[in-house]
């Protein structure tokens, strides 16, 4: 698939062509392939990567997924993983061999910051956690020990947009490396790879799946780090399933179809909420201010996204909003065909995942879950 045509195009035809002239991705469902003689398994011992030999290693279907991936994030090579989760610790270890430092935001997924805060330092890394929000507060905490920088593009669950090539800058002038956690805008609003970021991981569980149904994880960007993170891949095992990988390719081909829904849905419940008399704050990126000028920047107008969290002014209604929701579902994740409401470690919030559903049903079901609380 040339790079003459759009992103949209690409994702639809980017994982063939397929033996057998299969439309389909084929799911090569083997833990192992025939070696044809002892050349050739001395050959798959020297080169794992190389030679389709064992499934840990090399998958014709995972193949096909890391293509549409590397292409995705306009990266020279990408890696599928098992989960976000192991794509996370896989790349931050690999960047992490021997000790260093870690300069961290302060706003991350929870089990992010608990690998930060709590894992990575039990294997001899030291971690910083600052408000990337303050321009000086990266430049600040970086060391000359310092091996990674890590953040997130769109913020969970604050849903603040962060300024990525300026803070690309400030970690690059020192050299230190950036790995940027794209999982709520993916590729189709922001390529942080373009903004000069070295590494993007993702949870492909969320918009690149996109129908809740896979548990799966992506890293992408140069060939000298992904490979890096491929040889660790290869001991840790936080290998993808090829049938978790078909489900990702499949699921990819209507990314830009879902996340332009999902944001347009978005801004109409971010408007609904805000104009709620339950409502103290509402976090969107589309909503006027600076996060909308940044995500302005980075997206290039190509959306928001699906993500929101609100802010009730009453604590003790949470509850009594979180069960009044009738059609938007009551589960954690985010990034599925419907909409999902997370209850969210903090008293007062509430986080909402936009769906594909029609908007109007949506604002309807909003509206009633915020009434409960008055
Ligand atoms: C921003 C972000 N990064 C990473 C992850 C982890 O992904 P996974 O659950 O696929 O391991 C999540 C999960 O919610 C997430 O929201």
């Amino acid at each position: 698939m040339g790079e003459e045509h759009d992103l949209a195009t690409r994702l639809v035809h980017g994982a063939g062509p397929h033996p057998l002239g299969a439309v389909g991705t084929p799911v090569f469902d083997t833990a192992a392939f025939v070696l044809d003689d002892h050349v050739a398994h001395t050959r798959a011992v020297a080169d794992p990567a190389g030679t389709l030999f064992y499934t840990r290693l090399q998958n014709p279907t995972v193949a096909s997924l890391e293509k549409v991936l590397a292409d995705a994030d306009s990266a020279p090579r990408a890696l599928a993983f098992a989960s976000g989760m192991a794509a996370i610790s896989t790349t931050l270890l690999a960047l992490l061999r021997g000790g260093g430092h870690v300069v961290a935001s302060d706003q991350l997924f929870i089990a992010t910051r608990d690998l930060l805060e709590h894992d990575l330092p039990a294997f001899g890394a030291t971690v910083t956690f600052a408000d990337f929000r303050a321009p000086a507060a990266l430049p600040a905490a970086l060391r000359p020990d310092t091996r990674a920088v890590f953040f997130e593009t769109f913020t969970n669950p604050g849903l603040d947009v962060l300024d990525v090539p300026a803070l690309v800058a400030a970690a690059h002038e020192r050299g230190v490396p950036v790995v940027v956690d794209n999982t709520f805008a993916s590729p189709v609003l922001v390529r942080p790879i373009e903004l000069g970021a070295d590494l993007v991981v993702q949870s492909a569980t969320k918009y690149l799946s996109g129908h809740g149904r896979a548990v799966a994880g992506a890293v992408a960007g140069g060939e000298e780090l992904v490979a890096r993170v491929a040889a660790l891949r290869r001991t840790l095992g936080s290998t993808i399933s090829p049938h978790t990988a078909a489900a990702i390719i499949d699921g990819m081909r209507t990314l830009p179809l879902r996340m332009t829904r999902a944001s347009a849905s978005a801004q109409r419940l971010a408007q609904v909420a805000v104009a709620h008399p339950a409502v103290a704050h509402v976090a969107y990126p589309g909503l006027p201010g600076p996060n909308r000028e940044r995500a302005m920047r980075l997206t290039g107008g190509a959306g928001f996204g699906g993500m929101l969290s609100i802010r009730l002014r009453e604590p003790a209604r949470k509850a009594a909003v979180y069960d009044a929701f009738a059609l938007i579902v009551r589960a954690t994740s985010l990034g599925d065909t419907a909409s999902l409401v997370d209850w969210i470690d903090e008293p007062d919030v509430l986080r909402i995942s936009v769906g594909i559903e029609d908007p109007t049903d949506l604002e309807t079901d909003l509206e009633s879950a915020l009434n409960a609380a008055l």
